[in-house]
């Protein structure tokens, strides 16, 4: 149904130029980060993990490629490091959306991290990602911790 393939470097850009952004404002909306310091923040975070961009070892930076029609439907980010691999981002565009292609990324994610010898994945979801989280459970991911948080309403 799918393969996943090594992005090219036209798709590289582009793509950590978004989830930079993207992992910036998830941040500010679970209440980590402020919206001031999100930015540099999360590009802090980013180029952390990958040093040096696609040649960084041990990462993996996949475009979804559905099969038969050859259409690029999404993205997958897989770490196998030695607690394991670790998915550090799994999207779909949207047109492409509950077709089963992000479930079948995730399998081959993992099929890649028993090859490379990991004996689990894991991955870290936000708790109103309600999508995600059916997505993780319906592949058999179990939740290992809870990140918990209440916002003050005035007068409560
Ligand atoms: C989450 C995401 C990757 C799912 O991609 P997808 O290709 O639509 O997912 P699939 O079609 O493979 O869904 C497989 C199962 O996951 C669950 N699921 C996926 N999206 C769901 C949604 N929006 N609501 C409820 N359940 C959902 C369902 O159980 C689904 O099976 P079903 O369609 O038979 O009911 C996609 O919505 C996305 O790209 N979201 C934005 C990025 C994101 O949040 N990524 C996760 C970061 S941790």
């Amino acid at each position: 149904m799918v393969r996943l393939v090594p992005m090219t470097v036209a798709e590289y850009g582009p793509y950590i130029e978004a989830t930079t952004r993207e992992y910036a404002e998830d941040n500010v909306r679970a209440g980590r980060w402020t919206a001031s310091e999100a930015l540099v923040e999360s590009r802090k975070q980013i180029q952390g993990l990958l040093p040096r961009g696609q040649e960084t070892p041990n990462h993996f930076l996949f475009t979804i490629v559905a099969e038969p029609s050859e259409e690029r439907v999404g993205v997958l980010w897989l770490a196998v490091e030695p607690r394991g691999g670790f998915v550090y981002d799994v999207r779909i565009e949207e047109r492409f959306r509950r077709r089963g292609y992000a479930e079948a990324g995730m399998r081959l994610a993992e099929a890649v991290s028993r090859e490379k010898g990991a004996d689990r994945i894991s991955l870290h979801v936000f708790g109103e990602n309600t999508g995600a989280r059916k997505l993780y459970a319906k592949l058999g991911y179990l939740e290992t911790n809870v990140a918990m948080s209440k916002t003050f309403v005035a007068g409560k």
